[in-house]
């Protein structure tokens, strides 16, 4: 009786078509605050996930084309995106891929450090994304360390997906910022949300949050699709389908495994 109770009180799940024709498996990858938060407000990075979340980012990682981040998460975090655990890394030689997903990084002004490990580190490429008009300068400052690239004026995200899928990235993860997630679930550019949920508040406004104020297809009338929700150390994980491509992308396209498609643990499945 509880699983007829929970199927009504479940709204059809209206998935987004696939907007654009050629363009990567989107998937967000984020870690927040019981709260929302991204980060604090100090200048310190602030660690969400736990070991256990930490290494199934790691996998996730390895199963990806490309890592996509806001140039604002490189400013804040000098973070280096790539794959840690050696045995992943060896698998994808073995598969024929670099060692660790391309790394994209997305700018309005190119202000960013050659020096930085996003560009010293891993046997990848790295790639920046610029608007038009600033694309020579930026070209001028860090085309020794990657390839420099003009996304229209403004920036155009679909622009900027059908150039990673022109290059071959079938499967990207964006790793934030809250920016980033923010245009690409407002513009409808995500097939997959996986959220790690940390066991604590973050309490203060000024701190970047999941996503800012905008107009998301999947507001109260439209609900996306809870594929997972489980655990990893002490931090809960959720994994949403929000495209009719994401069912197809489950297991090998994804280089995930997860249960069959839409497999929801539930009251339902716990009953
Ligand atoms: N917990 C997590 O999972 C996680 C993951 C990643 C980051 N973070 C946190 O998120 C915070 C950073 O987030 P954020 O939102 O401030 O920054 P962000 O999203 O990483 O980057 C924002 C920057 O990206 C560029 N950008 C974004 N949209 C653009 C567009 N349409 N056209 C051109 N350029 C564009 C701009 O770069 P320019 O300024 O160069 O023009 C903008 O300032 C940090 O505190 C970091 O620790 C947390």
């Amino acid at each position: 009786m509880i699983a007829a109770t929970w199927q009504r009180s479940v709204p059809i799940h209206r998935p987004l078509e696939h907007p654009v024709a050629d363009r990567p498996y989107v998937l967000i990858e984020a870690a927040m605050s019981l709260d929302g938060y991204l980060d604090d407000a100090s200048e310190h990075r602030l660690l969400l996930s736990s070991p256990e979340d930490f290494a199934r980012v790691d996998r996730r990682r390895a199963a990806v084309d490309a890592i996509l981040v806001g140039a604002g998460t490189i400013r804040a975090d000098n973070p280096r995106l790539l794959v840690r655990a050696p045995e992943l890394r060896q698998r994808r030689l073995d598969r024929g891929e670099s060692e660790t997903p391309a790394k994209v990084v997305v700018s309005g002004g190119g202000e960013l450090d050659p020096a930085a490990p996003f560009f010293t580190t891993g046997a990848c490429d790295k790639i920046v994304y610029v608007p038009d008009a600033v694309a020579a300068g930026t070209r001028a400052r860090l085309g020794g360390v990657a390839d420099v690239v003009a996304a229209g004026d403004p920036l155009s995200l679909e622009r900027l997906l059908a150039d990673l899928h022109r290059r071959g990235v079938r499967r990207l993860m964006v790793e934030g910022g809250g920016t980033m997630h923010t245009q690409f679930l407002a513009q409808g550019l995500v097939d997959e949300v996986e959220l790690s949920v940390a066991p604590f508040f973050v309490g203060d406004s000024r701190a970047p949050r999941f996503v800012g104020d905008a107009s998301f297809p999947f507001g109260p009338g439209r609900r996306m699709r809870l594929a997972e929700a489980g655990r990893h150390g002490d931090c809960a994980y959720l994994r949403y389908l929000l495209t009719d491509a994401a069912p197809r992308a489950d297991g090998a396209a994804a280089g995930y495994e997860v249960g069959p498609d839409g497999a929801l643990r539930t009251d339902e499945a716990q009953a």
